[in-house]
């Protein structure tokens, strides 16, 4: 397995009969699609009975960009945001160029100095547009396609319609009916994969292509997950330890879970997974509120509260087991930093004994510990990781008898927006 789990406290135990009973009934109800928003399991099969010729078409669709765009403006919020943000932050090695388009983001929130400074920028730019929106009416995101809708026609002319791409829903919405009328190149959310279970989808996979990455690793990770983490045997299940773990701390007083890493390249990982479990969860006054750090830096900031603070939280730390590029400490000839005591070790080496003090630090401060480690930061593991969130997701949902798949609490905010906004009806 891709993604290796322990834990501090004692894992076997959890496995209880009631326990694996809860898990095959979970597992039973899953494949008979007869679970709680059972209409929004298209997700779970996906990587294996994913058409081979939507990812040659999205292969073909980013090389187009590559050769018309030095940027290619993603506009999405949530799900329709997240996923190809997390991938392309996850692979992408820091201060280096790589081979596709520059990616940039917006409508994931509203702010007209972005935007108005993002549209000078691309003055300078060749450019093209994604408009991802799978109920195509989503507010955020609807507004930044209105300025930049307007500013390749502006700037294009005829032109721009060949450098819009849009990714909605198959029979519905505003954008699908703009994409129409304006001719613009299509691509489907399926009805049956809700947004923050999307990342293998044209909705992650057309930026991730475009920025120069190996989808097909991608989805190969994704569907050796898919096939390793099918059974209900804990034991060889990751997914179902991970689940197990945190459905056992939530009742046993732990309702926060904090996301470690070590990595800065993991931050939207770690937004991602924020996504999905808080808004799979969250519901009905239960679930685990979902948390992140980034260590070093906030080891020197919430890593206070997290040894001393109010006893309800746990650490889940990713950990990458190697990576790609490193440097090692030299000696110095006076040593006056004092650092010599580090000479001829790498700074992974160095970070490792970070991870080791800082988990046994919390540890004697009474934070329980789950670690998933993971091998590397290539496509292959990430797909593979992000799939494996999604399963364990939905099983931890499950554990607790919430629907995994809705998300009626985002409602609340937008009725009390159109009202501020006078929108005509509210
Ligand atoms: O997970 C979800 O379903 C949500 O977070 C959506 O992705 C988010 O609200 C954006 O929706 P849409 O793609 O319809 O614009």
């Amino acid at each position: 397995m891709t993604v290796h789990v322990s834990f501090s406290g004692d894992f076997k135990s959890l496995v209880t009969p009631e326990a694996t009973a809860k898990i095959t009934s979970i597992k039973q109800a899953m494949d008979a699609r007869t679970s709680a928003g059972a209409d929004f399991l298209g997700w779970k099969n996906w990587p294996s009975e994913m058409d081979a010729s939507l990812v040659t078409r999205i292969q073909e669709t980013a090389q187009a960009i590559q050769k018309q765009a030095d940027v290619l403006v993603v506009i999405g919020i949530g799900g329709s945001y997240l996923g190809a943000k997390a991938v392309l932050e996850a692979l992408h090695q820091p201060f280096l160029t790589n081979e596709g388009v520059e990616i940039i983001f917006a409508g994931h929130m509203v702010s007209g100095a972005y935007l108005k400074n993002l549209m000078t920028y691309l003055d300078s730019k060749e450019v093209a547009v994604n408009v991802i929106s799978k109920s195509g009416k989503t507010t955020e995101p609807a507004i930044a396609f209105r300025f930049l809708q307007d500013y390749m026609e502006t700037r294009y002319g005829a032109e721009a319609a060949e450098r819009i791409y849009v990714t909605t829903d198959a029979e519905k919405g505003a954008l699908l009916d703009v994409a129409k009328d304006k001719g613009y190149a299509r691509f489907v959310v399926p009805d049956d994969i809700g947004g923050r279970y999307s990342v293998f989808t044209s909705v992650g996979l057309l930026p991730v292509a475009a920025a120069g990455y190996s989808i097909e690793q991608l989805l190969a990770g994704a569907k050796r997950a898919e096939q390793e983490l099918g059974s209900v045997d804990a034991e060889k299940n990751s997914a179902i330890q991970y689940a197990l773990i945190r459905d056992h701390l939530y009742h046993a007083g732990y309702p926060v879970e904090i996301s470690a890493v070590f990595e800065e390249r993991l931050k939207y990982v770690q937004e991602w997974w924020k996504q999905l479990f808080g808004e799979s969860e969250g519901k009905e006054g239960k679930g685990i509120f979902p948390a992140s750090v980034v260590y070093s830096t906030d080891l020197h900031s919430l890593g206070q509260y997290v040894q001393d603070g109010k006893r309800m939280l746990f650490e889940t730390f990713l950990k990458v087991e190697s990576v790609e590029d490193d440097i090692t400490m030299q000696h110095a000839e006076n040593d006056s930093d004092e650092l010599n005591y580090l000479a001829g070790k790498t700074l992974h080496e160095v970070n490792d004994a970070v991870q080791q003090a800082t988990a046994e630090a919390h540890l004697s401060g009474g934070v329980p510990l789950v670690t998933l480690s993971i091998p590397d930061f290539s496509e292959e593991t990430l797909g593979y990781l992000l799939y494996f969130y999604m399963i364990s997701c939905a099983y931890s949902a499950y554990l607790l008898e919430i629907n995994p798949f809705d998300q009626p609490g985002v409602e609340e905010y937008k009725v009390n927006m159109f009202r501020l906004l006078n929108k005509p009806g509210y």
